[in-house]
């Protein structure tokens, strides 16, 4: 990325894997009784009572309300959460600033909420829909994935969201829908970075995915993170999640979702198309021309304990990925 650099995130508690096993088990013991969780349905959120006085985000009631039956997620094994402070903490949002602290500073008062996105393009059943229309067949699960970004850190994630290929298939794609093009909301109004003389992105922030990345089944779009609604710096109120490719990729605040036969123009392969590739996938063998992929720095970490882990190739879910690029070239198709 055209990187300003960040401060040294604060080294913060760690949900140990233990208290977070216990915590897994208890709502597992609950689940398995099905009356009680009819009876005390906000129990699957509880399971996440925060260490630190963090804000919490609930949005609105039928958004809650779906966050609270989401089925629980598998914590990914041998790997602790990334602590809530710095999933919402330490963002990449250049819409709300360059920063990694700019994102929770300045969009607090952003607008999430009614929020409308348009299906359009390559569709049986183009349209524009409330956020709540266009959730409303699917039910929401967690899906605790890494996110690693192309800057070389990277976090353990809690989200609850729904399959993306699910809701691509409710609006018939046709024989000509090859690729996936998202939106993030242009509103220079809210978004202090796209009024701003120093931006170096063109907006809106687009992204995009080819149909089949788009159609397998660990592409999420999410609306939570941590068992409730996402905060606006990590995205509210829809974002993708496409945890084998750098964090770009999963673009934030959507409010268009286009169907195409070309290739979408997506703005980081814009902006540096040497720097930045349509496919982004993680890969440890193909490096940034200006750092190496080989390595990242999983949140928290500081100075005296900076936490250096090795990049797995597809972020660690090659066994479920790999054959979608089959015959590639990926040091072409970076
Ligand atoms: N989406 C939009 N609209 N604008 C952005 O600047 N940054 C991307 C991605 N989605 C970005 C975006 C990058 S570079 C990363 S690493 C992830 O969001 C970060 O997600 P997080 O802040 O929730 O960790």
């Amino acid at each position: 990325m055209l990187i300003k650099q960040a401060p040294d995130i604060p080294s913060s508690e760690i949900t140990s894997e233990s208290v977070y096993r216990r915590r897994r088990q208890i709502l597992k013991a609950m689940l398995a009784g099905g009356a009680m969780m009819a009876a005390h349905p906000a129990m699957a959120l509880d399971r996440y009572a925060l260490e630190s006085d963090d804000k919490r985000y609930p949005g609105p009631d039928w958004l809650q309300t779906k966050l609270r039956a989401a089925k629980a997620g598998d914590p990914v094994t041998g790997e602790s959460l990334t602590p809530y402070t710095d999933v919402t903490g330490h963002n990449n949002f250049y819409e709300f600033g360059l920063g990694k602290e700019d994102p929770k500073a300045k969009a607090q008062n952003f607008n999430t909420d009614p929020w409308k996105v348009e299906i359009s393009g390559e569709v049986g059943k183009p349209g524009t829909y409330t956020l709540e229309d266009l959730l409303k067949p699917h039910a929401l699960e967690e899906r605790i994935y890494r996110l690693r970004c192309v800057e070389a850190w990277s976090m353990v994630i809690p989200w609850v969201g729904f399959p993306l290929g699910d809701l691509i298939k409710r609006f018939e794609p046709t024989g000509n829908a090859k690729y996936v093009e998202f939106t993030t909301l242009q509103d220079p109004a809210q978004m202090p970075g796209q009024r701003s003389f120093f931006s170096t992105l063109d907006w809106p922030y687009v992204e995009g995915l080819r149909m089949d990345e788009a159609m397998h089944p660990l592409a999420i779009l999410a609306v939570g993170v941590y068992g409730d609604a996402l905060p606006p710096q990590n995205g509210a109120p829809l974002r993708l999640v496409v945890p084998w490719k750098y964090g770009f990729k999963s673009i934030k605040s959507i409010v268009r979702i286009r169907l195409t036969e070309e290739m979408p123009k997506v703005t980081w392969n814009q902006t540096a198309p040497s720097e930045y590739g349509f496919y982004a996938n993680v890969n440890p063998k193909v490096d940034h021309p200006r750092w190496s992929q080989a390595t990242e720095r999983r949140l928290p970490s500081s100075l005296f304990s900076p936490h250096i882990i090795d990049t797995r190739m597809f972020n660690g879910y090659a066994d479920q990925v790999a054959h979608l690029y089959s015959g590639m070239d990926l040091r072409k198709w970076f």
